[in-house]
């Protein structure tokens, strides 16, 4: 199951938990409304079958997917990879990820600019919207396996922060000051 949680300030190994003392967690409502971040939960041995997924596919328009491999041994240049994938990001469309083995953080930046730490296990999927700051790494187990998805033809470019003044980003922090990710 997913949990969120604030992290510390502290830079020792990335794939540690980082949790404050004393340890803040999140719902995924509190998540939701301060990040835009949202989370289905799927099934990962009926999934093919059950409809679930079909039915999130059909509604959000996820017309491309894929499956990747996040390990030592999988990975080619698995360390620059890792590096890369930790570095502060956002892209100009949303980052769909399935998991359906291992387990990893995804680190967003909160409307405060905090980092919330992610942690994703099989069965969890999580859509980032586009124009939020976001990171990725592996934990000590260091091996995951997720379904990527999009909608239209797939692009995965990576901008570092900073990159305030593209138009994701600004439509983004619109949305959040407006109140756009409140659950109902
Ligand atoms: C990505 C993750 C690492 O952009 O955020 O693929
Ligand atoms: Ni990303």
């Amino acid at each position: 199951m997913v949990r969120a949680w604030y992290m510390d300030n502290d830079s020792t190994d990335q794939r540690t938990e980082h949790h404050r003392n004393p340890p803040k967690f999140l719902t995924l409502e509190e998540l939701f409304d301060v990040s835009g971040v949202e989370y289905f939960k799927l099934n990962v041995n009926s999934y093919n079958s059950d409809g679930v997924l079909d039915k999130l596919k059909t509604d959000r328009g996820y017309t491309y997917e894929d499956e990747m491999t996040c390990s030592k041994e999988c990975l080619p240049n698995y360390d620059q990879m890792l590096k890369k994938f930790f570095q502060e990001h956002l892209h100009t469309d949303e980052e769909i990820r399935f998991i359906l083995d291992g387990s990893g953080y995804f680190d967003v930046r909160d409307k405060n600019d905090e980092w919330v730490r992610i942690e994703v296990v099989a069965g969890d999927m999580i859509i980032i919207p586009s124009g939020i700051y976001h990171r990725f790494t592996l934990d000590a187990k260091n091996y995951i396996k997720a379904k990527r998805f999009f909608i239209g033809e797939p692009v995965w470019q990576p901008y570092s922060r900073p990159a305030d003044d593209m138009e994701c980003r600004q439509i983004y922090l619109k949305r959040l000051a407006a109140g756009d990710f409140k659950a109902r």
